[in-house]
Order: C-alpha cells, then sequence, then structure tokens
C-alpha cells in the first residue's frame, strides 16, 4: 500500500521461489494455483500492515500485463471483485512501468529526459522517459531477456533457478578477462539486444571442457549458498562466469550509454530483477558525466509497491480501467 507515488505505507511479497526451485524455471500453471494460494492472505497482510481500512482507499491498482495469462487473471479478477464490492476506482498498470517506478520511488530527484533500461527475466528494453509516464521504447532484445539468459547458463552449468542472483555472488571469485565472448552484431535497429549467442557459447565451452561430471555434482547440491557452491565449482568455472557476467554487463552498459547520448538524458534508470546485479551496479558507478540510479534491493525484483506508485499519477489523472478490463500478456510500454 502506498501514500503517493513515493511513499510506501506496506509492501507484502509472497515467493513462489520453493515451487519453481523444483522445475528449474517458473511453470506457468504453478505460478496462477500459487497466486490464487496467495492473493487474498497477501493483501490482508498488506492493510494489516499499513492499519489501513478499505475506506481509506483512494484506488486500488493492478498489473494488466505484460505477464503469464493465469497469473494476471487472478490479480485482475480480484482486484475487478474488490473494486466492484467495495466501489473504489480501478487503476490497470503496465508491469514495465511499475519496474521504470520502482527507482523514482527513493529517487524522486532524477532528472528528465531520462534513459531507462528494464532487465528482468522477460525484459531487456530500453525507453527514453521524456516524463514519468511518457516512454518511448529505444531497443529491446531479438531473443532472450539478460535475466532469462543468466537463467539459462546458470541451469546449464548444473547451478539452481535462478541463476542470476548465484552467477552475481561467485563472478567476483573468477578472472573476467579468461574467456573471450564475441559481442552480437545486430542489423537494423543497433540498440536491440541478443543474449542467446552468449548462451550458446557457454554450452561449447562446457562441451570443450568436458565437464559433465562438475555439472552432475553440483546439481545433486541442494543449497544456493556460496560457502557450498565454491566447493564445488573449480576455477575454470568461477573464470566462466566472472567472462558471462562482465560480457552482459558491457553490453547492458554499452546500449544504455550510447542511447543515451542519443537522447540527450541528464540521467540513466535501471530497474528490474537484474538491476540488483552488483556487477552492473559497480560497472554504472564508474561511468562520468551520467548519473546512474537502481532501485533499492527489495523493490528491485518484482512487488506490488512499485505497481501502486506507479499508479498515483494515473489517481490524479483520472484514468481508471473499468470493469471490462482484461489482462493482456503482450502488453507494450511504449
Ligand atoms: O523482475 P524480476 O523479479 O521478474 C521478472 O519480471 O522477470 O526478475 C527476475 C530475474 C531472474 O531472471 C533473475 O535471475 C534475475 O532477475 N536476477 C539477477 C540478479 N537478481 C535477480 N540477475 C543477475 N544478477 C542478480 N543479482
Ligand atoms: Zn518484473
Amino acid at each position: 500500500m502506498v501514500e503517493n507515488s513515493t511513499q510506501i505505507r506496506s509492501s507484502v511479497v509472497a515467493s513462489q521461489l520453493d515451487v519453481h526451485v523444483r522445475y528449474g524455471g517458473v511453470v506457468p500453471e504453478l505460478a496462477s494455483r500459487e497466486h490464487l494460494r496467495a492473493i487474498v492472505p497477501v493483501v490482508r497482510q498488506a492493510m494489516e500492515q499499513a492499519g489501513a481500512t478499505w475506506s481509506d482507499l483512494s484506488a486500488i491498482a493492478v498489473t494488466a500485463g505484460p505477464g503469464l495469462i493465469g497469473s494476471l487473471l487472478v490479480g485482475v479478477t480480484y482486484a475487478k471483485a474488490l473494486s466492484f464490492a467495495r466501489k473504489i476506482p480501478l487503476i490497470a498498470v503496465n508491469h514495465v512501468e511499475g519496474h521504470v517506478h520502482s527507482v523514482f520511488i527513493d529517487n524522486p530527484e532524477i532528472t528528465f529526459p531520462a534513459l531507462a533500461l528494464v532487465v528482468s527475466g522477460g525484459h531487456t528494453h530500453l525507453f527514453e522517459a521524456k516524463e514519468i509516464g511518457a516512454y518511448r521504447l529505444l531497443g529491446k532484445t531479438r531473443d532472450d531477456a539478460a535475466g532469462e539468459a543468466y537463467d539459462k547458463v546458470a541451469k546449464l552449468l548444473g547451478f539452481q533457478y535462478p541463476g542470476g542472483p548465484m552467477i552475481d555472488r561467485l563472478a567476483p571469485y573468477g578472472n573476467k578477462k579468461a574467456v573471450k565472448f564475441t559481442r552480437p552484431k545486430m542489423k537494423g535497429n543497433d540498440l536491440d539486444f541478443s543474449f542467446s549467442g552468449l548462451k550458446t557459447a557457454v554450452l561449447r565451452w562446457t562441451e570443450q571442457q568436458d565437464i559433465a561430471e562438475e555439472i552432475a555434482t553440483r546439481r545433486a547440491v541442494k543449497s544456493s549458498s556460496i560457502e557450498d557452491l565454491l566447493k564445488v565449482t573449480p576455477q575454470r568455472t568461477l573464470d566462466l562466469l566472472a567472462s558471462f557476467q562482465h560480457a552482459v554487463v558491457q553490453e547492458l552498459l554499452n546500449h544504455a550509454l550510447r542511447s543515451a547520448e542519443q537522447i540527450g538524458a541528464e540521467s540513466v534508470i535501471v530497474a528490474g530483477g537484474v538491476a540488483c546485479n552488483a556487477g552492473l551496479r559497480e560497472a554504472a558507478k564508474q561511468q562520468n558525466g551520467l548519473q546512474f540510479y537502481f532501485p533499492t534491493f527489495h523493490l528491485s525484483t518484482d512487488n506490488a509497491a512499485m505497481i501502486a506508485a506507479a499508479a498515483f499519477p494515473k489517481l490524479q489523472r483520472g484514468e481508471f480501467a473499468g470493469t471490462d478490463l482484461r489482462p493482456h500478456p503482450g502488453l507494450v510500454l511504449a
């Protein structure tokens, strides 16, 4: 629950990781079932933590897309029912706009135009943000999203889902210059991304190194603790992880800097799960001239507070959704 677009009164996140870890990734049917199970207690808890009653609410914000249809349907149906029963206006929010907004919550001083890089398990998108709520797409991934590339490479090497945080924590133990990855050449829009080549290069590397046994050993370790993982991850693999992380970070930064220059951006906003990445945050700090902004960690990965905060300007403009609101799995921001 939020007070306005920058003040959070409560933030409750129900993690489904335990369910998906067993399958090495998100299983859509299980995701919607878990949403169904969690939605009523999570909303109740958010209201309790904020010390609020229904009559205190000016609006109910809900993610209308993009995302998995089953999960979106649970949220939209519940929000519509609440809105109807309690006579509270409904506001539809784009999930990606929520991620961008997560950065404004703790950095209200951001100046425009800004360049927004949204990097998550489903997105690697660059937007020009002329002001809050006015976005123009500049480039996006043509295949895997950056987080997806992390997760796929981790899975390939026998690490648990989600692999991003684990690779990030292991990368400092390796030599980032050990393995060379060729940068993809983009025909057409050179602000687009491609990460599938990196994944294929890692697959080729595992074949050359003949490390099936190492991977099997790691797969048997049901732990995400760094000490446990270091015991089953030799130097050559740590070097590969460091090199992979370096390649992804350079690709993201290179695109962000080029597009920021193109639009004359004053600031760069980085949002989404991959914005947690320590390597990316560190590399961004080294850039002179441009100010980079990241969300605080608990707002980087998916959460409802960013959706409510992104709804606030819409509340002020009176942009409400009707009872005919439908979820859109492929909803685009700009
Ligand atoms: O935004 P998010 O919670 O969900 C989506 O909308 O996708 O992002 C999840 C993604 C996963 O792919 C996860 O591996 C990645 O973010 N991620 C990271 C890190 N923390 C989460 N990737 C790299 N480094 C991290 N520290
Ligand atoms: Zn997300």
